[in-house]
């Protein structure tokens, strides 16, 4: 593994554990965080021993939103010229496999969108959402003003945004942006349970999964459909269906070679 300076980063068989590693911050995410994230993901996705990336933070806080201190005097030109938040957030956006975050204590401002950015949310019970930046005489600039709503709905977006009050992990499942909630001194050991399952299943497989679920998102219901049946289709060549049907036929469990 690289030797990164704000992240810890374990592989666990098929699924790589990344823990934000700026405790003293409260996991902060400045541009060497941000950079390293990416270049870690980017890492993972291209590794074929891996299956399914989990990120977490510390018990007191997943990330407590983009470092204030460092973006405090910027003025618009360097925002503007350098890209600042999108710049580097963008890599994840490309990772193709599921990438699942575990959320113990603060997911505020862009912690909370760096968790909307991952495919499964799970909690600890006393994981506190919200997205702060009104406070701060900014706005969401990670998606939060897009994603929050998709997730959550206009009125507990606008809600969340507009006052800057923090969402409880069981208002948060209640809402649907979360999909489960734990007990905090579970929470990584049930995330890995989770990655560790969706690892044995079929790489390419899930990769179509995440692919068309996304797509929910994005494209109207007929060319949703559309895709999720081309890609429905290509997965009949796929060596692991003919192999998960077999096991299913013959009554036993199903070994897939991930192509
Ligand atoms: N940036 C930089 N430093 C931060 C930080 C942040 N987002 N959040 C916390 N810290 C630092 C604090 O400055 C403090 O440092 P010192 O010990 O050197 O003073 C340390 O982490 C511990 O924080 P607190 O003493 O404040 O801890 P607390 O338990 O009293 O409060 C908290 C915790 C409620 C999370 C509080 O720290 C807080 O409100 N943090 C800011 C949350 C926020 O506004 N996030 C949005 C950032 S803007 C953004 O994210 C833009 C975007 O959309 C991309």
């Amino acid at each position: 593994m690289p030797d990164y300076q704000n992240l810890l980063v374990e592989q666990h068989d098929r699924v790589l554990l990344v823990r934000l590693n700026r405790p003293k911050q409260l996991n902060a995410l400045n541009d060497a965080l941000m950079d390293e994230l990416g270049a870690a993901l980017t890492a993972a996705d291209a590794d074929e021993s891996i299956g399914c990336i989990v990120i977490t933070g510390s018990e007191r806080a997943f990330a407590a939103g983009a470092d204030i201190s460092a973006m405090a005097s910027w003025t618009y030109m360097d925002v503007y010229r350098t890209d600042y938040i999108t710049r580097n957030w963008e890599a994840l956006r490309r990772i193709r496999k599921p990438v699942i975050a575990a959320v113990a204590g603060y997911a505020l401002g862009g912690g909370c969108e760096l968790a909307m950015m991952c495919d499964i949310l799970i909690a600890g019970q006393g994981a506190k959402f919200g997205q702060p930046e009104v406070k701060l005489g900014i706005l969401p600039g990670a998606g939060g003003t897009q994603r929050l709503p998709r997730a959550v709905g206009k009125a507990k977006a606008m809600d969340l945004c507009l006052t800057a009050r923090n969402m409880s992990a069981e208002e948060a499942e209640r809402a649907g942006l979360i999909s489960r909630v734990v007990p905090d001194d579970q929470l990584v050991s049930e995330a890995l349970a989770m990655a560790t399952q969706i690892s044995g299943m079929s790489l390419p497989i899930i990769m179509m999964i995440k692919e068309s679920v996304n797509r929910a998102y994005e494209a109207p219901l007929s060319e949703g459909l559309l895709f999720e049946r081309r890609v429905f289709h290509a997965a009949f060549a796929t060596e692991d269906q003919k192999e998960g049907m077999a096991a299913f036929l013959e009554k036993r469990p199903a070994q897939f070679k991930h192509q």
